[in-house]
């Protein structure tokens, strides 16, 4: 999320997204075969051995998990379609840095994997603020890559992948501006505009090292490298890229087929997508910028949706959703609101299905609790809108693959809440849309592979 104010910078603070898999739960992450359950339980310090590190560590057959990969407008997990259920908690390498908040990580996942939840978006950056994973351009601080180690490996153990965002166009966690301040005081910056990250050639390669640095981390809990893990679903280039500066587009196009290019040089296994939010630019007709909502009808700032996932190292296309901020209307009634709703992700779903050819994912999707006439029962409304969407899709083996919520987390974490967030323990109705979600996909699952046991299992156990 990136409009809306203050609401905003809470927003930002907490994009990343994780993103699931059900597999590793009890098979081998690493790919040299060394077993999950010959971890300590305790690692470096992290986790404490009680909970569901432990019940979770216990050993598996030898199962090496499969990466999930996209053939044409399907995501495929083990030679079959898939199309999972998701969510957000950008936070969660944050919060693993320090022994005292680790286990809001377990819980959340823990609590996810009782709604059938198996593919989570979250943050794998922090760029110069407090407990930095990249300290200054190319310094990065050990404590914080062992944290990120340990949320990939605890991910798979509840059977989650991840879709891991590499940056940050808001200012939360670093973000361009960042980037752009760290060039100034090295005294090699061409701009002061928080832009130039994506045009300065200095800036550029900053990011590359950072780039190269993550995809070849190797896990010190796993001795697998970040490329090698298949409890990484995909990586994300920016939360929500955006280059006002240069409306052609040019620019920010110039930069993601610069990056993406370096990313599929170093890994190839992964699937790779923008980050965008699905503003319509000026290579799309104009029945396709009239689906733009508010100001982006005349302004898509730099964006462009069909033109950036068109580029061929990018895999999937995602879009974001937040009508109370962008149809900027004072008092949008949730009619108008659902409309919207519905025209955004079924005019991204078409374009996916016919002129991508590739998955969309609604990446990030909300409802502000501070909306006028606000009532919590227009999240339900809001969120089965959006997941008929996506199931209609699936039924169909269509380009609609999945739908994240943005932003879901455990009870206790007042601070990291924005005016979107759900604690699903005290919000039982969605809750239960939430897994009936998760179960209906699931059942779709040809043959039922191991993940959609998994999810299968988890929806037949719980009577929500
Ligand atoms: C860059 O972005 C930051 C954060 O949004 C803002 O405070 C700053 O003014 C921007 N810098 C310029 C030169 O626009």
């Amino acid at each position: 999320m990136a409009v809306g104010g203050g609401l905003a910078l809470y927003h930002v603070l907490g994009v990343a997204t994780c993103v699931a898999l059900l597999y590793f739960t009890f098979g081998e992450v690493d790919l040299r075969h060394i077993s999950l359950s010959s971890l300590p339980a305790s690692g470096f310090g992290f986790g404490s051995g009680a909970g569901p590190s432990s019940s979770s560590s216990r050993a598996a057959a030898a199962v090496t998990a499969p990466f999930v990969e996209r053939r044409g407008a399907q995501l495929f997990l083990d030679g079959q379609p898939f199309y999972p259920n998701g969510w957000n908690s950008y936070w969660l390498m944050d919060q693993a840095v320090e022994p005292r908040s680790r286990d809001r990580v377990s819980r959340m996942f823990r609590a996810a994997a009782e709604m059938g939840l198996t593919v989570c978006r979250s943050w794998a950056f922090n760029d110069g603020a407090y407990n930095a994973l990249q300290v200054s351009p190319g310094h990065f601080d050990t404590r914080v890559f062992k944290a990120l180690d340990w949320v990939v490996v605890e991910a798979g153990r509840h059977g989650v992948r991840l879709i891991l965002s590499l940056a940050n166009n808001l200012e939360a966690y670093g973000g361009k501006t960042q980037y752009v301040r760290w060039a100034w005081e090295e005294g090699v910056g061409l701009s002061a505009s928080n832009d130039s990250f994506f045009y300065d050639p200095a800036i550029r390669d900053y990011f590359k090292a950072y780039l190269k640095t993550l995809l070849t981390r190797k896990n010190h809990l796993t001795g697998v490298e970040y490329r090698d893990d298949p409890t990484i679903l995909a990586w994300e280039l920016m939360n929500e890229p955006r280059c006002t500066t240069d409306p052609s587009g040019d620019t920010l196009q110039r930069w993601i087929e610069e990056m993406a290019a370096y990313v599929k040089s170093i890994d190839k296994k992964h699937l790779l997508t923008v980050g965008t939010e699905g503003f319509y630019g000026p290579t799309s007709p104009e029945s396709k910028r009239d689906v733009n909502p508010g100001v982006w009808k005349d302004n898509n700032y730099g964006s462009d949706f069909i033109r950036n996932a068109k580029i061929p190292d990018i895999d999937f296309a995602s879009i974001h959703l937040y009508p109370d901020t962008w149809l900027q209307k004072q008092h949008a009634t949730v009619n108008e609101k659902l409309q919207f709703v519905k025209r955004w992700v079924s005019s991204h779903i078409e374009d996916g299905d016919k002129e991508l050819n590739k998955p969309v994912l609604t990446t990030e999707f909300g409802l502000s609790h501070r909306a006028q006439g606000f009532d919590p029962s227009h999240r339900d409304v809001f969120y089965k809108a959006i997941y008929d969407i996506v199931y209609a899709s699936a039924s169909r083996g269509g380009a609609g693959a999945a739908a994240l919520v943005w932003q879901l987390a455990p009870e206790g974490m007042e601070e990291f809440h924005d005016d979107y967030s759900v604690v699903p323990s005290e919000h039982p109705s969605l809750r239960r849309l939430i897994k009936k979600q998760s179960c209906r996909l699931a059942k779709l699952r040809p043959g039922v592979g191991e993940e959609a046991k998994r999810v299968l299992a988890a929806c037949a156990a719980g009577s929500s």
